[in-house]
Parts: C-alpha cells; sequence; structure tokens
C-alpha cells in the first residue's frame, strides 16, 4: 500500500497530519520532535524520554457494534475459498533479487555500472517520488499492525489459522518485498541519501499512521480496497515515466510493484463486495464515513528531522509529476463505486439512502473542487529535498 493526495486539492483533513512549523519543538533531550496540530499537549519539557516526531491526537476506537463480529466468523470459509485463492505461493512469485544486480556473479560491477549509467538520466523530481512511494513501503509494519486493529478478523496469536490472519500475514510478506526491492534499486543508484531516507523511515514507523478505520472491519477494508488501488496507479505511473527516461529496467521494477497492487485491490474490493451483499447499509454507510474523513494517506506522518512539511512537499511534486493526482483520488471513488453498483443497491435506510447519494454524488464534486484549486494555483516554490543531498526541486 501506499499513498497521499495533494493537500493543495483539498480541504485539508482537520488534526492529524501537518504541524506548522510553530508546533516543532525540541525536548529536553534534544531530540527533535514536531507535534500535531495539538500543540498545548505538547510543550518544551514533557519529561518524556521519546516521543514520535508526529502524534496523532483524536481517535476514536470500536465503533463496530460487538454483534458485527459474527458476520466476519461466518465469512472464514468464504475467506478461504475466495480471498486466500488470490494469493501466489512463494514459489511462484518474484523476488527482489530477480530485478537486480546478482552480487554473486562475476559481472556484478558492470551491471551496477548500467543501472548507475540509467539512472543519470532520470530527473530529481522524480526520485522523489520514488523515495517517497519506498518510505511509504518501507512503513510496512505500521500497516500489518493497522490490519491487526481491525476486530473480527485480527490476528489473535502472531499465528493464527483463520483465513483472515494468514490473509495478513501472506499480505504483508508479499508487501515486503516491495519496499526491499525499491530500497536496493535507490541504494545502487547512487543518485539519493540513503541516511536521510533512512533516517526518514525509522520516524515514520515511530510515529504509525491514522487512517481513522476506528477498528471497525467495515472502515478497514474500505480504507485498503482505496489504498490499494492507489498505490496500483502510482507505481504504474512511476513505471510509465521510467520508460519514458529510458529506463526499461526500472520500468519493469515498478511495472511489477503495481501488478502485485492490483491483485491485492482485487482482494480488497471483493470482501467490501461480500460485505455489501450481506450488510449494504452497515457497508455504504461505512463507505461515505470513509469519504467524508478523507483517505489519508499511510504516509501521511513523514519527517526526514528536517522538513516539517515533508509529506505535504513530496505530493505536490507527485501531483505536478502526475504520479498521484487528486483526479487519481476521484477516479478511484468513481471505481469503487462502480465496482461495487453502490448506485443500485435498494432497501437501504434512510441513513443508508443519504450515504449512497454522498459518494454516487461525491467524484464529479471533487473534480469540480480541484479544477477551480488548479486554475487558481501559481507555481510552487522550489524547495530542497534532503533525500536528494537538498538539491531543489519545484512543488
Ligand atoms: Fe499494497
Ligand atoms: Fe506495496
Amino acid at each position: 500500500m501506499a499513498l497521499r493526495i495533494s493537500p493543495l486539492s483539498f480541504p485539508s483533513q482537520k488534526c492529524v497530519c501537518a504541524p506548522p512549523a510553530s508546533s516543532v519543538a525540541r525536548s529536553h533531550r534534544g531530540i527533535f520532535m514536531a507535534s500535531t496540530l495539538h500543540t498545548s499537549a505538547k510543550t518544551e519539557n514533557t519529561g518524556k524520554p521519546f516521543s514520535p516526531p508526529r502524534e496523532v491526537h483524536v481517535q476514536v476506537t470500536h465503533s463496530m457494534p460487538p454483534q458485527k463480529i459474527e458476520i466476519f466468523k461466518s465469512l472464514e470459509g468464504w475467506a478461504e475459498n475466495n480471498i486466500l485463492t488470490l494469493l501466489k505461493p512463494v514459489e511462484k512469485n518474484w523476488q527482489p533479487q530477480d530485478f537486480l544486480p546478482d552480487p554473486s556473479s562475476e559481472g556484478f560491477q558492470e551491471e551496477v555500472k548500467e543501472l548507475r549509467e540509467r539512472a543519470k538520466e532520470i530527473p530529481d523530481d522524480y526520485f522523489v517520488c520514488l523515495v517517497g512511494d519506498m518510505v511509504t513501503e518501507e512503513a510496512l509494519p505500521t500497516y500489518q499492525t493497522m490490519l491487526n486493529t481491525l476486530d473480527g478478523v485480527r490476528d489473535e496469536t502472531g499465528a493464527s489459522l483463520t483465513s483472515w490472519a494468514i490473509w495478513t500475514r501472506a499480505w504483508t510478506a508479499e508487501e515486503n518485498r516491495h519496499g526491499d526491492l525499491l530500497n536496493k534499486y535507490l541504494y545502487l543508484s547512487g543518485r539519493v541519501d540513503m541516511r536521510q531516507i533512512e533516517k526518514t523511515i525509522q520516524y515514520l514507523i515511530g510515529s504509525g499512521m491514522d487512517p481513522r478505520t476506528e477498528n471497525s472491519p467495515y472502515l478497514g477494508f474500505i480504507y485498503t480496497s482505496f489504498q490499494e488501488r492507489a498505490t496500483f496507479i502510482s507505481h504504474g505511473n512511476t513505471a510509465r515515466q521510467a520508460k519514458e527516461h529510458g529506463d526499461l529496467k526500472l520500468a519493469q521494477i515498478c511495472g511489477t510493484i503495481a501488478a502485485d497492487e492490483k491483485r491485492h485491490e482485487t482482494a480488497y474490493t471483493k470482501i467490501a463486495e461480500k460485505l455489501f451483499e450481506i450488510d449494504p447499509d452497515g457497508t455504504v454507510l461505512a463507505f461515505a464515513d470513509m469519504m467524508r474523513k478523507k483517505i489519508s494517506m499511510p504516509a501521511h506522518l513523514m519527517y526526514d528531522g528536517r522538513d516539517d512539511n515533508l509529506f505535504e512537499h513530496f505530493s505536490a511534486v507527485a501531483q505536478r509529476l502526475g504520479v498521484y493526482t487528486a483526479r487519481d483520488y476521484a477516479d478511484i471513488l468513481e471505481f469503487l463505486v462502480g465496482r461495487w453498483n453502490v448506485e443500485s443497491i435498494t432497501g437501504l435506510s434512510g441513513e443508508g439512502k443519504k450515504a449512497q447519494d454522498f459518494v454516487c454524488t461525491l467524484a464529479p464534486r471533487i473534480r469540480r473542487l480541484e479544477e477551480r484549486a488548479q486554475a487558481r494555483a501559481k507555481q510552487g516554490p522550489a524547495i530542497p529535498f534532503s533525500w536528494i543531498y537538498d538539491r531543489k526541486v519545484q512543488l
């Protein structure tokens, strides 16, 4: 999973992500910390030995009525036959090494040299996007944690044999190859400041994420459906652009990751489809709830120790390059509305009908807002990114 949405395009979500520069505080032990908008909670001397660089303060928990947990228990067999079948056996899966120079081969150095020659032709703004995507993938521990917050489907033991738990672990294992491959490619490319990137990953995993899924698998599977499609689109675009820059091997890397994301999207949208079938009212309410809150991106708490608005800056570059844009956000929403046939659901409650209307008319409204924002938008400034040794990239 991955991704972001341009802060230029939407009225920004209340709370969470971006702290104003003034909210950055130096703790008594000299650890640089940036709080969320709830700055009053943190002062110069918190008395805490360590705090995450980004803190999320308002969080709703366990909003799904407990009796609905039974729905997920009853779907165990269905998940085994319909979801676990979407996993590939490990022996048939690709591995990062399939796309990288083999360090045990005689030709290793020559292959690395060729990789670096190709990377030289690629502009800095592309690398900012690729690093942001890699950092997002590398925060995978957070996403497995997120799935295991969901009531009724969590892995209760760490090695549970329920279908839901088997899926979550195998999904994580497949996803783990994404960050691994991009990380090794970027390391070999010689184009990026690996230490700054590694710090960003450490900060991000330390901060976590706030998808606002409230321990509810209804909200959780809407969120993952959206996110897997978002990452499919984003990695697909970095593949296309790598090809345009003449790097077919990098295009193959990004395209291969995109194909995994597509398969994961199929799984999560299938789960949500089943929930629409069993509980249309509850599922359409969950869909509308997630869209009202806006889908926050998994790496929204990103920080590199320097730039307090790193995520917004990275998102702005991705938007300008067309790697992931506000239009993609609207397109994903529209795709999901169609995928789940939301317009033709009948027999809904009054609230359910309102939710149905909301999600079915939202995409055009987002696009209109986006067009107006684009018309008003001036060219962004060029700002330094620590990931590329403080070279400046236009937002
Ligand atoms: Fe994914
Ligand atoms: Fe991924």
